[in-house]
């Protein structure tokens, strides 16, 4: 009864409420189209949708919290001028309606993350807030304090944003998504095979795989981990390996050579029974990852909050008629329970991968004569690839989008064995 009373009276209480402005619900369809852009003029394949997820928590990043600019003479901030040019897009529309940039950002990075964990648009629209307040100028460059891919990302998170070192672990899960290039951090490569999908593969491949700490970058003197395996390269960086191991550097080398060239040489994190936990069932985490996110873009800074307004408080919610878009695995999240298909540790099909064949999507992505974001390459060593040696595939489209094509895979390898001492098969 008191649950009718209650349905009754947010019935009630939706209808005085305005709906959802225009401008969100415009800018989240056309986002759910444009997910995948690549970079103007570069080759190398970079999705829109990790580079908006990326942005949210670079404009968080600072002492002010999140407030909507980021600096992008700023050597850290280098490559997502991608998301900061699309989303400049929106903003003369989205400021007169009435909110800040730093609202913009923020519910940009949610439809993103949304989308990449399969949500339907009435779900994210759920987890957003508004209210930001802008900071008054750009941020000088040097004046942000970013993590170091060199370092463990604990203590930062903890400062910054009060995180846990379990809500560390979760939003790190971010990693999942999208690339790093040479051009941008110096980096190069992907973390998992698929960057579009938002699951819990990035937790398998750190605990799961043999990694080695290597030189990355000789110019910029930059060391990443990586695995033995053939294709284009999946990398980890030490902020990655510091969730499932422990190890002394200088000037971002391990410094015990064992532990180096092995990883199981080096001593377990304390927070690899986490990693271990999200590694096993991915619907925790991604609802995890959704409420640690939320909380990143409520930052003021030094561990504050500002103080927001949900979205489907101050608008009606229940207006907005969206076809759910579908997640990678043609599911619609809100049916998927913690056994889901998605989840890593189950066993996944090994796709055959020369290098220089590009797969197609297997449930047809390329309908409707869509356009590829992704040009092919026939050297596997380019970094145009996709993680998987060919295109990635896409997640699942956004309304009225029709069905996504299933994402490409690269070769995973067999039955899991003991912690870390797995090699991939290709
Ligand atoms: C200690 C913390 C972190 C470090 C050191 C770090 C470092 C990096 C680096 C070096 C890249 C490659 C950038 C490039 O070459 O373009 C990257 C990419 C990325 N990071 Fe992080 N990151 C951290 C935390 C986070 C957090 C908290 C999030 C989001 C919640 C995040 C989301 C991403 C995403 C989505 C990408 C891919 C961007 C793209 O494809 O354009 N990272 N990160």
């Amino acid at each position: 009864m008191i649950t009718l009373l209650l349905f009754v009276s947010s019935l009630v209480q939706a209808q005085n409420l305005d709906p959802v402005p225009e401008i969100m619900t415009n800018l989240a369809t056309q986002f759910f189209t444009d997910f995948d852009a690549r970079e103007p003029g570069m080759n190398n394949y970079r999705p829109l949708l990790a580079n908006v997820v990326r942005l949210a928590f670079h404009s968080c990043a600072g002492s002010t919290g999140c407030c909507g600019y980021v600096n992008l003479d700023e050597p850290d901030n280098a490559g997502l001028g991608l998301s900061v040019d699309y989303l400049e897009a929106f903003m003369s529309d989205w400021n007169a309606a009435g909110f800040s940039r730093a609202d913009l950002y923020a519910f940009a990075s949610q439809v993103a993350t949304g989308m990449a964990v399969g949500d339907n648009l009435d779900t994210i629209l759920q987890t957003v807030e508004l209210d930001r307040t802008d900071c008054e100028a750009i941020p000088e460059v040097g004046s942000v304090g970013f993590p170091h891919a060199h370092d463990s990302p604990f203590d930062y998170m903890n400062t910054h944003f009060g995180f846990s070192n379990r809500e560390t672990v979760a939003i790190m899960g971010a990693h999942n998504i999208g690339r790093a290039t040479p051009q941008a951090s110096g980096f190069d490569g992907f973390w998992v095979p698929n960057p579009l999908s938002l699951d819990n593969e990035f937790f398998d491949r750190i605990s799961d795989n043999p990694w080695e700490q290597e030189l990355a970058n000789a110019d910029r003197q930059l060391h990443a981990w990586e695995q033995n395996r053939q294709g284009p390269d999946l990398i980890a960086l030490n902020s990655d390996m510091f969730l499932v191991r422990n190890f002394n550097t200088v000037e971002g080398r391990v410094t015990q050579n064992g532990c180096r060239n092995n990883f199981n040489n080096c001593q377990d994190a304390p927070t690899l029974d986490d990693v271990e936990f999200f590694r096993d069932n991915n619907a925790e985490f991604q609802e995890e990852f959704r409420q640690v996110y939320a909380r990143m873009l409520r930052s003021a800074g030094e561990g504050l909050e500002q103080e927001l307004t949900s979205l489907c408080e101050r608008f009606d919610c229940t207006t907005v008629q969206v076809e759910a878009p579908v997640n990678n695995n043609g599911n619609n999240n809100n049916n998927q329970d913690s056994s889901d298909s998605s989840d890593s540790s189950e066993e996944e099909e090994v796709v055959e991968d020369n290098g220089d064949n590009v797969q197609e999507d297997e449930a047809g992505g390329e309908e409707d004569g869509e356009e590829e974001a992704v040009e092919d390459s026939s050297d596997s060593s380019d970094s145009n690839d996709g993680p998987n040696g060919g295109r990635p595939g896409r997640p699942g489209r956004g309304p009225g989008g029709g069905r996504g094509g299933r994402p490409g895979r690269g070769g995973r390898g067999g039955g899991r064995g003991g912690r870390g001492r797995r090699l991939l098969q290709h």
